[in-house]
């Protein structure tokens, strides 16, 4: 019989609904405890999830409740110094999407997470869609060819956030650190992980008054030979597609994630063969975020290392702060 999972949240906001479903999917793992600043909210979560205990802080929590592995669904910039508390005090972690606020800080929880021997995994949760693995496996079949470039994208429209989300203190980034990353990630993740060579970006503030940006376009040049162009945005009037939709042109053919399809021209005669997958009932689907805390509670058990884990979160996170650069200066950004 496997050892029962004692797991807390920290932060009780919109995404911890989805983890705390996601958890409760899984055999034998219990939601321990819960924190928010909003001790009221905190409460509320654990009533409607039969949690036991709810703190204040993350440091109380970390004082008195007696869990296995943790799960932060915190603003960006407490990721990292958050996570760090948990990893010393021999916890596992999952951290939401993006790492942090920046790879230096992210290069330090990897040492500490070495050091202490503990799984960190990063909520990229767009490899656990159905429909982003079909055409991962298409193209890691070779059905389009060699995939010379993608265009992809991270945009609400005719929406944005607000609070943290728009504040470079708490979000460190705007719509490139918040839905770029689904866009990038997702690409990177269907082109097999490659490594990236150089970054060029323009990142700006253009349609709301913050500190963060809300209009993006990156180019990434990876290793194997691929470009891709990222879009992020927020309150766009327009996108080619929902979060992490891409779209990937292949020396034999073209794949699209959202709506999704691979489509083959024929040899020596007009036409195509078409494969095409139905629309998604509701875009972020339930099944895919407990398919991503399935992932978690199985890694924390092999002790294996999770898929997104902390070098894949730090992939992004280099390609983010090298967007920023790049933006800045007006310069290519080579790795
Ligand atoms: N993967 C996804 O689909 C997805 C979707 C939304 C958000 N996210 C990510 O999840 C994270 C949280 O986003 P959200 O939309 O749930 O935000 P949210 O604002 O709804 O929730 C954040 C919660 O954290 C609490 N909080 C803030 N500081 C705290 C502290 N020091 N200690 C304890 N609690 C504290 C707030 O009171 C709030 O309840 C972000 O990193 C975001 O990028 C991911």
């Amino acid at each position: 019989m496997e050892k029962k999972l004692n797991v807390a949240i920290v932060g009780t906001g919109y995404i911890a609904h989805f983890h705390a479903k996601g958890l409760l999917d899984q055999e034998n793992v219990t939601i321990s405890a819960v924190c928010d600043l909003a001790v009221d909210k905190a409460q509320e979560f654990a009533d409607k999830y039969g949690v036991a205990d709810v703190f204040k802080s993350h440091k109380e929590l970390l004082q008195n409740c007696a869990c296995d592995a943790v799960v932060l669904c915190l603003p960006n910039a407490l990721h990292v110094p958050v996570a760090l508390d948990f990893i010393r005090a021999g916890k596992d972690v999952f951290i939401e999407k993006p790492l942090g606020v920046n790879a230096a800080e992210g290069e330090m929880l990897k040492s500490e997470m070495n050091d202490q021997k503990r799984i960190i995994m990063i909520g990229h949760m767009w490899r656990f869609d159905g429909q982003t693995q079909f055409v991962r496996a298409a193209v890691a079949d070779g059905k389009i060819g060699e995939v010379v470039k993608t265009k992809g994208c991270g945009i609400h429209v005719d929406w944005g956030p607000e609070g943290w989300f728009t504040q470079k203190k708490l979000a460190g980034g705007g719509a490139l650190a918040d839905m770029g990353v689904h866009a990038i990630d997702t690409v990177r993740y269907i082109l097999g992980d490659p490594q990236p060579e150089s970054v060029y970006a323009v990142v700006k503030t253009c349609f709301g008054k913050y500190d963060v940006d809300d209009m993006g376009m990156i180019v990434i040049r990876w290793e194997n030979g691929t470009t891709s162009l990222i879009e992020s945005g927020w309150w766009h009037p327009h996108a080619d597609g929902p979060e992490a939709s891409t779209q990937l042109i292949g020396t034999k053919g073209y794949a699209r994630l959202y709506p999704t399809s691979v489509e083959i021209p024929l040899e020596g005669k007009e036409g195509r063969e078409i494969t095409s997958l139905s629309a998604k009932d509701e875009h972020c689907d339930q099944p895919m975020y407990s398919g991503q805390m399935a992932h978690f509670v199985e890694r924390i058990r092999t002790r294996l290392t999770p898929c997104p884990g902390i070098d894949e979160g730090l992939v992004v996170q280099r390609i983010v702060d090298a967007a920023y650069q790049s933006s800045e200066t007006g310069e290519v950004v080579r790795f």
